[in-house]
């Protein structure tokens, strides 16, 4: 379905990714993991055209893209099929849930009104938060900003949903409000490609999992035997790490 090879990404002389590759099939759930400064955020921002590649292809659909060179059009057809979800909401604190949520159903996919405040209403619902509608962001609370910002990239039914640390900027109890969202989204077969250091998230829920360290993947494997056989000496120590600081 999805497809990156060879993706390489430099700030002045220091090279942030160096080469990625990885494959998405329909209904995989992948977490990336890694220690901070390994390029995570950096892989999610080229994949959304935040930052240019330097190199590496999107293969989408079948069809194949040149991150370096895109155009316009080809960037604009892409994001149709894509949503994102960052760390810090990212939410127009001018307009209430609702209005949050149908902004792209009304600007960018022309839906009417009645009907896009519909599929918002019935999102909302999904994501608990069906009477918090008429509230503004500074209104809720951040686990409750993550959902509706989850609720968002749900309404133009994307192919794929990426995470970059969903939860990173909230506090413990509001964590698995928005892990538990997470995990419906999982049973109902959407794909996605989640950032995160909730291992034990990681582990429970995804069915692949990435590596990534110094702007490499150094080792990806299903999540079963990624956790329980860990084949790099760096991520045994990486998975020890986390091991103990979770005791
Ligand atoms: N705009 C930029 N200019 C220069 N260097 C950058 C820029 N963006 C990222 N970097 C560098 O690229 C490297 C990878 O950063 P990135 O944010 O992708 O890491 P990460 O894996 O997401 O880390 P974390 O787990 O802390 O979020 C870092 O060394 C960072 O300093
Ligand atoms: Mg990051």
């Amino acid at each position: 379905m999805l497809e990156v090879r060879n993706l390489k990404k430099s700030f002045e002389k220091y090279e942030a990714l160096k080469g990625i590759n990885i494959t998405v099939k329909k209904g995989d759930m992948i977490a990336i993991i890694g220690p901070s400064g390994g390029g995570k955020t950096t892989l999610l921002r080229c994949i959304n055209f935040l930052e240019k590649a330097d190199e590496g292809t999107l293969v989408f659909d079948d069809e194949k893209f040149n991150l370096a060179k895109i155009n316009d059009k080809d960037i604009a057809k892409i994001r149709k099929k894509t949503a994102f979800v960052f760390q810090n909401y990212n939410l127009f604190l001018n307009k209430t849930a609702l209005q949050n949520v149908t902004e792209g159903l009304i600007v960018a996919r022309h839906v009417n009104k009645n009907r896009a405040d519909e599929i918002g209403m019935n999102l909302l619902d999904k994501v608990g938060l069906k009477d918090k509608y008429n509230l503004y962001p500074s209104q809720l609370s951040g686990g409750q900003q993550q959902r509706v910002a989850i609720a968002r990239a749900l309404a133009t039914n994307p192919e794929i949903i990426f995470f970059d640390e969903p939860t990173s900027a909230l506090d413990t109890e509001l964590i698995n409000e928005v892990l538990d969202v997470m995990k419906e989204l999982v049973k109902e077969g959407i794909t996605m490609i989640v950032v995160t250091h909730e291992l034990s998230f990681a582990r429970e829920v995804s069915n692949k999992v990435v590596f990534i360290e110094d702007g490499r993947i150094i080792e990806e494997n299903n999540t079963r035997d990624f956790f329980e056989n860990p084949k790099e000496q760096r991520t045994k120590e990486f998975l020890k790490k986390f091991l103990n600081n979770n005791r």
